[in-house]
């Protein structure tokens, strides 16, 4: 890890895989990127055993411990205040954060989701997938605004929906190539290929129109 590497805080609250693919990332593959600060809204969540394993420092700010969102909001951004972070990754923070939060972050902040946003925002996206009959599906990185799951989309990755599919399955296949696109789509920011813009995102410094596409060979399209 070096000085100039981009400096960044990870939310979770669950398993954290897309935490430990970026830990990973960091310490096999070269990601320059320094992750400051793990911050979790549940004791419990299974994830924070990854930061801890890669002495990472963890924030276990409980959103129950709280009177209301806006100040567990408040003591989230002091701890991210704290770890200097230029990067707000949420990699399945399940929380929603106050419009004051989001606009505090605004094109500072990215959101994985698993679906192909802007279908199915919010929970139970494979279901969601399957009751409609959609033959593909996948994950997108976003900026985020205030709203669930909202904001310019920077990134997607697709998959076919099989036959034989369930809630199950659909997620088991998605999860590695969900991994894959947080790692790359990370590594744009810390090349300083990706940016905020009024609303818009740009790539290489120019608009773009639709979502980057990440091919399964790992190749942005
Ligand atoms: C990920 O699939 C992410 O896309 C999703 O939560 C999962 C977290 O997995 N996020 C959302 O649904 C946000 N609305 P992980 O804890 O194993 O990284």
């Amino acid at each position: 890890m070096k000085q100039d590497d981009l400096k960044a805080a990870v939310l979770i609250s669950g398993t954290g895989s897309n935490l430990r693919a970026l830990i990973n990332a960091v310490q096999n593959d070269g990601l320059k990127l320094n992750i400051v600060r793990v911050v979790s809204n549940r004791k419990a969540a299974p994830g924070i055993g990854h930061a801890k394993n890669a002495g990472i420092p963890v924030s276990v700010i409980s959103h129950t411990d709280f009177p209301d969102r806006q100040s567990h909001d408040a003591a989230v951004a002091e701890v991210l205040e704290q770890s200097q972070a230029e990067l707000v990754i949420l990699a399945g923070y399940m929380r929603i954060l106050g419009e004051d939060f989001a606009n505090k972050y605004a094109g500072r902040m990215i959101n994985l989701h698993p679906s192909l946003l802007p279908l199915y925002k919010g929970l139970d996206t494979y279901n969601r997938v399957l009751k409609a009959g959609d033959r593909e599906t996948g994950s997108s990185i976003h900026f985020v605004t205030a709203g669930l799951d909202s904001g310019p989309v920077i990134s997607q990755i697709r998959i076919p929906v099989l036959p034989d599919d369930d809630a199950a399955s659909l997620s088991a296949r998605l999860g590695p190539m969900e991994h894959k696109l947080v790692v790359a789509t990370v590594e744009l920011f810390c090349n300083r290929e990706v940016n905020y813009d009024h609303g818009s995102v740009l790539y290489r410094g120019r608009k773009i129109g639709k979502p980057l596409q990440l091919t399964h060979d790992g190749t942005f399209i």
